[in-house]
């Protein structure tokens, strides 16, 4: 555990290290139960950092593009910042305005990425872990229910970090949990992800209105700058005039991941062909909010002294759809009393 600074209102952070047996290595902070570090060897065997972020908890506590954190109570957009959930209308905070349609994203204004979490180390040969614990009060940022929420990330071995979320509610509410992790597999300092090239298994994703919430619409991806089914460069569409690029500014949509007979098979491939970096991610989660970092404009000053300028990171953000709460043909981001709400991530890394 290494002092990692301190929050605007005094509280301490703490940074957890973590390392497998094949040299990687992965660091936390309880703040926000973020992912800070990801060290993990290119196909020569050097070690680079490829996740961007910070060195000390006060630019994470500046900063507004997410990085490497738990978003909650509910990742991405909810229109107008408002739903109805048996009968009663909640309203949430508004923090967010694409085309100047205000919107609630990423659990509002103090959402979960800004909490100091409970923390327990659990060192391990070849499999330790930090397990996060946050309860989200009722009628924190105007939802409903008092929550207990639990992260563990584990390094399980082979490249592959795995993360666990548990989630129990004493009313109804609605709870969709990710991480925001921006990756860059040939280096946090490295200019630009448009030489990465990503396969996703999504035969359709969500386009999105001006207010960059989903339409409703369940589009195939055969024919767009979409299709991922094969591999393709980020770059290669980007700047096609696709009018969902366009209201995007990139690639910022929840793809509809296929049905897997198995929920933990690949969902998606991402490689850097200079390292020879190769991110496989699998999820439980229907769906993955791809995002090429469109909004980062250089202001934010990495790890390294390096600014992250646009499309400098990409993610992938598994998770329910946006919007679920309002959009009754979506799979229910409800989680009632006396359930348990649960999910899981892997994200590998390895080199070809
Ligand atoms: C969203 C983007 C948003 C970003 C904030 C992503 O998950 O899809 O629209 O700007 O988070 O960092």
């Amino acid at each position: 555990m290494i002092p990692f600074g301190l929050t605007s209102s005094g509280e301490p952070a703490q940074l957890f290290v973590l390392q497998d047996r094949d040299g990687a290595e992965i660091a936390l902070t309880d703040y926000g139960a973020t992912l800070v570090r990801w060290r993990a060897p290119d196909r020569r065997g050097q070690l680079d950092d490829v996740v961007l972020g910070f060195n000390r908890v006060e630019a994470y506590a500046a900063h507004t593009a997410y990085f490497g954190a738990i978003v909650g109570r509910y990742g991405n957009r909810i229109a107008h910042g408002r739903f109805t959930l048996d009968g009663r209308t909640h309203e949430l905070a508004t923090n967010n305005a694409p085309a100047g349609i205000p919107c609630h994203l990423h659990g509002g204004r103090a959402g979960f990425d800004r909490k100091i979490w409970a923390s327990e180390f659990r060192p391990h040969p070849t499999q330790p872990a930090v397990t996060f614990r946050l309860r989200s009060p009722d009628g924190d940022e105007g939802y409903p229910g008092n929550l207990d929420v639990t992260v563990t990330y584990t390094l399980v071995g082979a490249g592959e970090l795995q993360i666990d979320y548990l989630a129990r509610s004493d009313r109804a509410t609605p709870v969709n949990l990710t991480n925001h992790v921006y990756f860059n597999l040939a280096g946090e300092q490295t200019e630009s992800i448009l030489g990465h090239l990503v396969t996703l298994q999504a035969s359709t994703y969500l386009p999105v209105d001006a207010g960059m919430i989903p339409t409703g619409e369940v589009a195939p991806v055969g024919n767009t700058p979409f299709d991922f089914r094969a591999p393709c460069r980020i770059g290669e569409r980007i700047e096609h005039p696709n009018e969902q690029l366009r209201l995007a500014a990139g690639y910022d949509h929840n793809f509809i991941l296929d049905p897997r007979t198995d929920p933990l098979a690949p969902a998606g491939l991402v490689f850097e062909p200079q390292s020879g970096r190769l991110l496989e991610f699998r999820t439980t989660e229907p769906g993955v909010q791809f995002y090429t970092g469109n909004f980062i404009n250089g202001s934010e000053v990495g790890k390294s002294g390096h600014a992250y300028g646009r499309r400098s990171g990409f993610c992938l953000e598994t998770q329910h759809f946006p919007d679920s709460p309002n959009q009754p043909s979506f799979p229910s981001t409800i989680l009632r009393p006396g359930q348990t709400w649960t999910s899981r991530t892997v994200y590998r890394l390895s080199t070809r």
